[in-house]
């Protein structure tokens, strides 16, 4: 299987955010989908260690702030490579406002965004899909939505000179968030899970 053909389906990205209480998260992803019109449902689906995952578990609802082609990598670092357990990610850094369930959206970098209740689950192994109701959406800034092709073209930063990996070892490179790892052997383990992005051992790819 050549995981490569995976970055020939074309995504978008979203900021998908959930609040439970005074607790708050939101994080970088790509699976969200239109699945009917009337009712309009959505579909998005999350990995089960993430803290927004819990949120959204405990709350049933979550938001998705449609992110635009005026996004920087410092929001996807803000919102994709920590958790809402060890960091405030409503903190200002990145401006934001509340929708009417009182969900947390971005009102910069963001071209639309959807206020969602869960209606259906799915427990997928690693991750868990959930099936939504669209209780309200809105148009943002008239910027055109961000495909993950451009974020990997112009957004990711370019891999610095490769360093050669020592005796014995191999180097490999997140193709999600551009972290290098040095392993024993030739082989990245198939479980490897990237600990910025938490993407897995398929979006490595061998550094030479
Ligand atoms: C470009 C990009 C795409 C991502 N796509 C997904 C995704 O589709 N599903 C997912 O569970 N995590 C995805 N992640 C990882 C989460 O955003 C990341 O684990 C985040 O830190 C979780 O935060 P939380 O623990 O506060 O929920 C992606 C990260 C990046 C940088």
């Amino acid at each position: 299987m050549d995981p490569n053909a995976l970055f020939a389906l074309s995504y978008g990205l979203y900021m998908i955010s959930a609040r439970d209480g005074a607790r708050h998260s939101g994080m970088i992803n790509n699976t969200l989908t239109q699945q009917t019109a009337s009712p309009l449902q959505v579909s998005v689906t999350l990995q089960k260690t993430g803290f927004t995952h819990e949120l959204i578990r405990a709350n049933g609802r979550f938001a998705a702030s449609v992110l635009s082609e005026s996004a920087v990598f410092p929001l996807f670092q803000h919102f994709g490579f920590q958790s809402g357990r060890d960091a405030e990610k409503f903190d200002g850094s990145f401006p934001w406002a509340e929708d009417a369930q009182g969900l947390p959206y971005l009102t910069q970098m963001a071209c639309a965004r959807f206020s969602c209740l869960v209606t259906r689950t799915a427990d997928l192994g690693t991750h868990t899909w959930f099936l939504a109701e669209v209780l309200d959406a809105q148009r943002l800034l008239p910027e055109s939505p961000l495909t993950y092709a451009d974020y990997h073209a112009h957004i990711k930063p370019r891999p610095q000179q490769a360093l050669p990996a020592a005796a014995g070892k191999s180097r490999w490179r997140c193709k999600i968030c551009g972290h290098e790892v040095e392993i024993e052997g030739d082989v990245l383990p198939p479980d490897y899970v990237c600990p910025l992005c938490k993407h897995g051992a398929l979006d490595f790819e061998r550094v030479v």
